[in-house]
């Protein structure tokens, strides 16, 4: 036997000013199979983990909700961590950026990296709130585009046409957080001198660590050279503060990966086993694991192994990138119902449905992966319920029934049970690769060996016949065999499901090495349904609460500071002459269509009646798929003065409600409202 691996996985640590979500388990269910394969093979694998505490987005919050930042942080970690654990990940540490640990380990690395030369200072100009008296990150500012003159634009790129500029460039600009005009000022920030490293992230880079797509796209930016990283940011910030440079504080993004560390050391303290330097020493042996989207590479595959390197320690055996979710094949979004946190989706169903979906569709690849949610329900009906399951509700009563729940030992089919022993290896090569996608096919390949084998035999038909209880036994003994290898194969994705089997069967937990034995002679617990189909209600159910969740925190009642609506502050009375000088006008929804080249607009071609009007309207981003626009009644501003656009000149305006992005809601009329019938 070769000595068991030494293995340390993490997953990104989720930044604690929001709740967890379907596209976050992606990467987190994923980890966690992975864990629980190497711990079910024997390896000695930790899986750490952390929240993400420090920045000025939580700072900010935290102050609108009128609480201090450490208690926000002590709520999301007790929100985060329920979440995981009923989704069945099982992290041997979840712990917090804001630690001790981490705030000690940040130091000494960052010190290292001061004395041997890796940091640089200089001064910075960037935009200043003179209200809120603090530099504003990009997204802070808000102005009008330089490029196309939309209004209300964040501080680095125009929604509206796509420019990407310097908060600078932008005019009009105004603090988001406090609406004044921000004003330029000079402060001292501090660098990691990335370039330091090109040459040693060259080789690391190609060296097995990356993916090959990850690998091709970091050397377009290792080809082009490396810039100095800013590590610095001002007070007021929620941090650590720079040792030696008061008032100035790390990065969030400089301390969140040694929070990998920090949750480790934690670990340690309590687990005599487990010794930190075995596992970050420059010469360590175990291997080290970052599970991570693939919106975060430059962080974990050019940052951090540099830093790494340059205070010292070892750094990572490989990066595994994710893609993004996308639900019923389009972004997560609000308004239909399909961005579902965490707990929404528990809510209303089991974490092993989600879990065996999402095993079934992750490759080794860093694609997007789509949830389509009639083919969630149809997969897992099919394969877990239909296939897996199914083999022991089959048989287990005809055992209790006919042999008072006792295995005989013969063996009905060698055959079989040789197929299964064989296909391990290869089932387990997949595991190892995190190409869960072949291993789950490779499973239930198996299963339907198994359910061919069964439906062959017709245990229920032998069984009203004279002279055959022993082939029936035989059968149903070989039948609850290859369910119980099935789950074996299984467990690091059902856990929950293999801990019921395992009670089912009357044995001990089972590792992966017991594939390599059969149950004889051995008698089962009484059978106890395993596992339900999924009710397409239940999944229509957490669509509509999705949606709901969007409706209750948006009520105009909802505490003021999270409610979006109450961000529109009521605009100065006007005249019922400046009203009725609007025609507005009740208007059919013709045609709805992509504009080529344009990201934001729809062009709608609207009957009022008696003409048809051409508007470009910016609500692609809510309704992506136009053509579900099309026979639907709406608003618009008739007598709109026509604007000249790149695409045409556009004669109206149709009227919507929302905050922006996929939250805008088209107005409609009551049904009976003809197009072209004037509002009043
Ligand atoms: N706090 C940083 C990570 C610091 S790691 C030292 C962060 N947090 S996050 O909460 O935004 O994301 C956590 C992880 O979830 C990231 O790896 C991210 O890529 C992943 N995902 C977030 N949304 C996702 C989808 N919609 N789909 C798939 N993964 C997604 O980034
Ligand atoms: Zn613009």
């Amino acid at each position: 036997m070769s000595e068991p691996r030494k293995i340390l996985v993490t997953s990104a640590l989720p930044y604690a000013n929001g709740s967890i979500h379907l596209g976050h388990m992606v990467e987190y269910i994923q980890t966690d199979m992975w864990v629980r394969f190497q711990k079910h093979r024997g390896n000695q694998c930790t899986y750490v983990c952390a929240d993400d505490a420090h920045g000025s987005a939580i700072m900010l919050r935290a102050e609108k909700e009128g609480i201090t930042p450490e208690q926000l942080i002590a709520n999301v970690q007790v929100e985060h961590s329920t979440d995981f654990a009923d989704f069945l990940v099982e992290f041997d540490n979840f712990h917090s950026t804001h630690s001790q640990e981490n705030r000690e380990l940040s130091s000494q690395i960052y010190l290292k990296l001061r004395d041997a030369g890796h940091i640089s200072q200089r001064s910075v100009t960037q935009y200043f709130d003179p209200d809120k008296q603090m530099f504003l990150a990009d997204r802070f500012i808000k102005g009008t585009c330089p490029k196309c003159a939309a209004e209300d634009q964040y501080g680095d790129n125009c929604e509206k046409c796509g420019a990407t500029y310097a908060p600078t460039e932008l005019k009009n600009p105004k603090s988001a957080i406090s609406g004044a005009t921000p004003v330029l000022r000079d402060s001292q920030h501090f660098f990691f001198k990335l370039p330091d490293f090109q040459d040693m992230l060259k080789a690391w880079t190609r060296s097995g660590t990356l993916q090959d797509a990850v690998a091709n796209k970091l050397a377009e930016w290792l080809d082009s050279g490396l810039q100095e990283w800013d590590i610095s940011r001002d007070a007021p910030y929620f941090g650590f503060e720079i040792p030696g440079e008061p008032g100035k504080y790390f990065y969030v993004w400089l301390d969140a990966p040694i929070g990998y560390m920090a949750s480790f050391k934690n670990l340690c303290a309590r687990r005599p086993e487990l010794d930190f330097d075995a596992y970050w020493s420059k010469d360590s042996t175990a291997e080290l694991y970052h599970f991570i989207g693939k919106d975060i590479i430059n962080f974990h595959a050019l940052f951090w192994p540099a830093m790494l390197e340059g205070a010292g320690y070892r750094k990572p055996t490989a990066v595994n990138v994710h893609g993004y979710l996308t639900v019923n094949g389009q972004k997560m979004s609000k308004s239909r119902g399909t961005f579902v946190k965490a707990r929404t989706y528990l809510d209303h169903l089991s974490p092993e449905y989600l879990r065996y979906y999402y095993a079934s569709k992750l490759g080794r690849g860093v694609d997007d992966m789509d949830l389509n949610l009639d083919d969630f329900v149809q997969k897992v009906n099919s394969d877990l319920v239909g296939k897996v399951v199914n083999i022991a509700s089959r048989c287990a009563g005809f055992i209790h029934k006919g042999n008072a729940g006792v295995l005989v030992a013969e063996n009905a089919a060698p055959e079989l049970t040789d197929a299964f022993l064989a296909a391990a290896p290869s089932i387990a090569e997949a595991y190892e690769a995190r190409d869960f996608a072949r291993a789950m096919r490779e499973i239930m390949a198996l299963a339907d060996r198994a359910n061919a084998f069964i439906a062959d035999k017709a245990p229920w038909a032998l069984a009203k016949q004279e002279g055959k209880q022993d082939e029936v036994q035989a059968v149903c003994a070989l039948g609850v065999n290859l369910f119980r290898q099935l789950v074996i194969f299984l467990k690091p994705v059902l856990p929950k499901l293999a801990a019921d089997a395992e009670a089912f069967l009357n044995v001990a937990p089972l590792t992966w090495d017991d594939h390599k034995t059969l149950l004889a002679n051995h008698t089962l617990n009484p059978f106890q349904a395993l596992m339900s189909r999924i009710d397409p209600v239940k999944v229509q159910a957490m669509v509509d609460a999705s949606r709901e969740d969007l409706e209750a925190s948006q009520a105009p009642a909802a505490p003021a500071g999270n409610g979006e609506l109450s961000k529109d502050p009521l605009s100065p009375e006007i005249e019922f002459d400046a009203f009725a000088a609007v025609d507005l006008r009740v208007a059919l929804i013709v045609k709805a269509e992509h504009v080529e080249g344009a990201d934001k607009l729809l062009r709608l071609t609207l009957d009022i009646g008696d003409q048809q009007r051409n508007v470009f309207s910016g609500i692609k981003s809510a309704y992506p798929n136009p053509a579900e626009l099309e026979g639907r009644l709406t608003m618009m501003i008739a007598n709109l003065k026509p604007r000249k656009m790149r695409f045409g000149m556009s004669e109206g305006m149709v009227m919507a409600a929302g905050p922006g992005g996929e939250e805008i809601y088209l107005l409609s009329p009551d049904s009976g409202a003809k197009p072209g019938q004037r509002i009043k």
